[in-house]
């Protein structure tokens, strides 16, 4: 048991069909922000770019594919990348995965939950990355996940993709109730940009309080995984690690007592 504080363990997918908007840099910084606020963290990677590990400098042996696979113990496969945030990789042996998972006739929805459910409760967030599209593993980490965190590019009209990925959302949903889109985060917020305001403006009139203070562009964000670093590591007093810094506020503000 690695929990801090009382209550159920909350696990929240950070996903959009959309690719760059942010995800991964959502992923990882929001885990490490729940760290440095004494919250264990898993954080889950169940994209075959094992872009999480790079961005923590971590070089995993082996993943969530090679415990479905029963190749290692998922006790094994779990790192403790950072103290209080532990990783379970993901990378290229996912692909394989997915085909075992589209081979299954019945319940290939639920193996990510089933495999994952030993840690139930021994964190007090597991926090799982998704890759873009819409494949069999963003479907299991849904059918995982109780809140999602949409993260949407505002240098792009992708209200849109919003709009249709809450549609595939309520698909899930319909099997697994407890599931809810629980927080839009607007991302590469740039000011001078005119069409950003505005894009922030959509958002907030159609999401409402779902939407989060935005994610600004800030170059330290992209910079930080090149030193395998969170933003709070690599440039702690940037604007990406302040913005951050509050969305983890948000996030642990909604913490049930
Ligand atoms: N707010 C930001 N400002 C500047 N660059 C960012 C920001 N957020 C992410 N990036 C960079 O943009 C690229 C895409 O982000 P990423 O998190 O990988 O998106 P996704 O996981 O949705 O594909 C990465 O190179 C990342 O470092
Ligand atoms: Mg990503």
């Amino acid at each position: 048991m690695r929990r801090t504080v009382p209550g159920k363990m909350r696990s929240i997918a950070v996903s959009l069909s959309k690719g760059g908007v942010g995800k991964t840099t959502t992923a990882v910084n929001l885990a490490a922000g729940l760290v440095r606020s004494g919250r264990s963290v898993l954080l889950v990677d169940m994209d075959t770019q094992g872009q999480v590990a790079k961005m923590l400098g971590v070089q995993p042996q082996c993943g969530m594919a090679e415990v479905i696979n029963n190749e290692v113990r998922l006790d094994e496969a779990v790192v403790e990348a950072r103290p209080g945030l532990w990783l379970l990789p993901g990378g290229r042996t996912l692909a394989g995965l997915k085909r075992v998972i589209d081979r299954k006739e019945y319940g290939g929805e639920r193996t990510i939950s089933e495999t994952l459910a030993p840690l139930d409760d021994c964190y007090d967030y597991a926090i799982v990355d998704t890759a873009p599209g819409w494949d069999v593993l963003t479907v299991n980490a849904l059918f995982y996940a109780q809140e999602v965190v949409a993260p949407v590019a505002l240098e792009v009209m992708s209200l849109q993709g919003l709009v249709e990925f809450e549609h595939s959302l309520q698909a899930i949903q319909r099997y697994h109730k407890d599931l809810r889109l629980r927080y839009v985060v607007p991302t590469f917020l740039d000011r001078r940009v005119r069409k950003s305001d505005n894009m922030l403006r959509q958002l907030q009139s159609h999401y409402g309080d779902l939407v989060c203070a935005p994610i600004r562009y800030n170059v330290r964000l992209s910079e930080a995984p090149g030193f395998g670093q969170t933003v709070f590591e690599y440039a702690p007093a940037s604007p990406g690690a302040e913005d951050y810094l509050a969305l983890t506020e948000r996030i642990l503000h909604d913490e049930q007592p």
